[in-house]
């Protein structure tokens, strides 16, 4: 194990219900609150006006920022820090996806930074450092499905969409954990179908991560991953094919929060390479992150298990039963992998770069996507972190992979 430090000071606010406490908790941290809203279908819902109500209910005014969309955009956040600097808002709510919930974090930090917002995201292919913010509005996360685990982490991905070619990016900064997470499982039961097997995929995809990554001695982080794995594999079909089955809903919740609020990760390198591969996909063709992830990470583990298969034999006999006695690692380490993917095909996640609906892939195309990911994130070789760390020519691999 590695040595570490944690700190997380989002207060966690769970359970069926818990939308009624909205108003109670973000007056707490202000008067005025920009509520940040995606396409709308929180309206379709009621959820929206529920949350309008608690808020008024508790003395908060109330300001609407709607229209963040999947991939949130840059140019976006900063007409959602306009609309919040105009209203003199002292809050951000965010009741949404993650989309909403990184955008709500990075328009809390833009209001109060100084300089060219942009600056605080990650690109180290330019060589520069991000110049991160230090501090934001209160930021309160009201999460409407269970999938990236930003209510309660200080990460935000990002689009830029000002230049020649839109980049999807990230920053992670102190500043960014939210106040407070709103937690209520009851706003995920109209999830459909589709969305709600991208977001298992997001959820095992974030404790993969780590867990195949290759530290040695976790045994705690270990078990802890192979929890949220274990369990989005045993409730996610079950929110699948019955979208109502509200303790279905509530172990993703669960887990798409223990995933991804650091718990899991600490001690554990989590370089996270399939994620940034997936961001040069969903950040050229929009394509739901769950879903590009679905494709990426079994090739991923294709790839890496050539290099690394204890790791993966683990994961094949731990989550699947796959049997290790007399056998090759390798081949119990594919099977593991095998068994993953027809996993995630029977929720009805893609799991073809084919499937995706991004037209002809070529050559070109692998090695475009190669360089974008290597843009936002690589070592002093060039190399995307990980292990083992990939060169322009290895993604390329990957990607082939999962033609
Ligand atoms: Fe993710």
């Amino acid at each position: 194990m590695m040595k570490f430090e944690y700190y997380n000071p989002t207060r966690l606010i769970f359970g069926a219900g818990s939308l009624e406490r909205l108003g109670e908790v973000v007056s707490k941290y202000g008067k005025k609150a920009l509520l940040v809203i995606g396409k709308g279908s929180v309206k379709k819902t009621g959820t929206f006006d529920r949350a309008v109500a608690s808020l008024e209910k508790a003395g908060v005014k109330v300001v609407e920022f709607s229209g963040v969309e999947p991939n949130p955009r840059f140019t976006t956040v900063l007409k959602g820090a306009e609309t919040a600097k105009k209203h003199g808002c002292d809050v951000v709510v965010a009741l949404g996806g993650g989309s909403v919930m990184d955008a709500s974090k990075v328009i809390a930090a833009t209001v109060l930074y100084e300089g060219n917002p942009k600056d605080m995201f990650v690109r180290a292919g330019s060589g520069k450092m991000p110049r991160l913010p230090e501090k934001a509005l209160p930021v309160v996360t009201v999460p409407t499905l269970a999938a990236t685990g930003s209510e309660m982490n200080n990460g935000a991905v990002i689009t830029i969409d000002d230049e020649d070619e839109p980049l999807k990016t990230f920053v992670m900064a102190e500043a960014l954990y939210p106040r407070a997470a709103v937690v209520d499982p009851e706003l995920t039961l109209t999830v459909p179908k589709n969305y709600t097997a991208y977001g298992v995929a997001d959820i095992i995809t974030h404790v993969t991560e780590s867990y195949l990554n290759n530290t040695e001695e976790t045994p705690i982080q270990d078990r802890f991953a192979e929890g949220v794995i274990l369990t989005a594999i045993e409730y996610g079909p079950r929110a699948v094919e019955n979208g109502q089955d509200l303790n279905a809903r509530t172990q993703l919740q669960w887990a798409s929060i223990v995933a991804l609020n650091g718990w899991v990760q600490v001690g554990v390198n989590a370089p996270y390479p399939v994620h940034q591969i997936e961001h040069a996909i969903s950040g050229l063709y929009d394509v739901p992150h769950g879903a590009g992830l679905a494709v990426v990470n079994p090739a991923w583990m294709r790839f890496a298990a050539k290099h690394n298969p204890d790791r993966f034999v683990q994961f094949a006999q731990r989550i699947f039963g796959v049997p290790v006695e007399g056998r090759d690692k390798l081949e119990v380490a594919m099977e593991g992998i095998d068994r993953f993917e027809e996993f995630l095909r029977s929720i009805g996640c893609p799991t073809r770069l084919s499937e995706l609906g991004i037209g002809e892939i070529t050559e070109d195309v692998l090695y475009h996507w190669a360089e974008k990911t290597l843009e936002v994130l690589c070592d002093e070789e060039g190399r995307l972190p990980g292990v083992p760390p990939l060169s322009k020519e290895d993604i390329v691999e990957v990607l082939k992979m999962a033609i």
